[in-house]
């Protein structure tokens, strides 16, 4: 079988560019420069550099809350705070508050939490109404003996703790939604809705005809998002969240990956942190977070094992284009994104994508807090 071209492969990634691995953070995450760290099975105690590493939403977040890290915050407590700015953002459509609806038009959320320190964890799938299932989850793991509570029960459960009820939906978002929806197929009775072109002739508002144009721009792509951060404390202990409303327009009580413990999420107080964002179904088929981590714990580097699950996940698609055409182009590359990020427990990091560019956040009291390029598998 040829080698589909275009693939950044093994040998050409040993050869990556300084300015490549360069990108991946952290003073000892470099490839050549990595030592094995022994197979003990005693969590690291040592005072270590605070570093947090997450999508490139989590920015805001970090800059908040990165100096509570370096006092000597928990990194899930950090963590936390981190998604939670994004989470009531109306502005992020990929979480949240203002986050895309299903095919119903509800805001339907997945969210989950990982201590490295204690390995435990929690998660919320499907909630509605909650603006911050990331600390609903936290409170699935800390006050319940279960990883996972979903729908109406997590609703109730969050109610429960006080959480009040929210409208997710915001004006914007339904009117994008129903945009969606009116175009979706000729075949049914909802007229199509005007063009921002015709708005404009109608003489409806300037603004008016700004969020059309700006809806049939979101609606030319079928949107993704939701934002993960990992956090390493100072005193070298890891932990993560993950938090989305999910694929836009998603078969109601669809569940991604985000609050599924070694798909969207895994850390492991032996090993170090992960996580994706990007289709999840591609993420849960390759429980890529916890295959990340897994080769953290070989010694692999944050960049080289992020990029070697991301292999997987292209041969994976490759072989599940046979029955869903599409998921790969016609050189084998994955249509879809993907994204991990990486953190190691010296505090080495990288953020790593399926193709094309994009950006993650980092934050380190050396470099202080960034964006950086994702370091990408396919070229775009
Ligand atoms: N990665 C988010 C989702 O697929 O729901």
């Amino acid at each position: 079988m040829s080698v589909p071209p275009r693939e950044l492969d093994r040998r050409h990634f040993m050869g990556l560019s300084a300015s490549a691995a360069a990108a991946a953070c952290g003073s000892t995450s470099g490839l050549a420069g990595e030592t094995r760290r022994s197979l003990s099975p005693e969590p690291r105690r040592l005072r270590t550099r605070p570093v947090l590493v997450g999508s490139g939403n989590c920015l805001p977040g970090m800059k908040a809350a990165f100096p509570r890290l370096v006092a000597g915050e928990a990194p899930l407590d950090v963590a936390i705070d981190v998604v939670k700015v994004v989470e009531a953002d109306p502005e992020d459509r990929s979480v949240g508050l203002g986050g895309h609806p299903n095919e119903d038009g509800v805001v339907q959320l997945d969210a989950a939490v990982m201590d490295g320190a204690t390995h435990n964890s929690g998660a919320v799938a499907a909630i509605e109404n909650i603006l911050h299932p990331s600390e609903v989850a936290r409170l699935v793991m800390e006050r319940t003996d279960h990883c996972m509570i979903v729908g109406r029960g997590a609703y109730e459960f969050a109610r429960a703790h006080g959480h009040e009820h929210v409208e997710l939906l915001t004006p914007q978002t339904r009117r994008i939604w129903l945009r969606w929806k009116e175009t979706l197929s000729e075949r049914d009775d909802r007229f199509p809705p005007p063009s921002a072109e015709d708005s404009k002739q109608a003489s409806r508002s300037r603004r008016e005809a700004e969020l059309l144009a700006q809806a049939d721009a979101i609606l030319a792509e079928r949107p993704t998002g939701t934002i993960h951060c990992s956090a390493l404390s100072v005193a070298g202990e890891v932990a993560c969240t993950t938090t989305t409303s999910g694929l836009s327009w998603k078969i109601p009580g669809r569940v991604g990956d985000s609050p599924i413990v070694g798909a969207g999420l895994y850390c492991d107080a032996e090993a170090g942190s992960a996580g994706a964002t990007g289709r999840g179904e591609a993420a849960i088929l390759s429980a890529g977070s916890h295959a990340v981590t897994e080769l953290l714990r070989g010694g692999a580097s944050p960049l080289e094992a992020g990029l070697e699950v991301l292999r997987r996940v292209t041969r994976q698609a490759r072989r599940a284009a046979a029955w869903q055409p599409g998921l790969v182009d016609e050189a084998g590359v994955p249509t879809f994104g993907l994204n991990f990020y990486v953190l190691g427990l010296d505090g080495g990091c990288a953020g790593v994508t399926l193709r094309g560019g994009g950006e993650y956040a980092v934050a380190e009291p050396d470099g202080g807090v960034r964006l950086e390029q994702l370091v990408a598998l396919h070229e775009a």
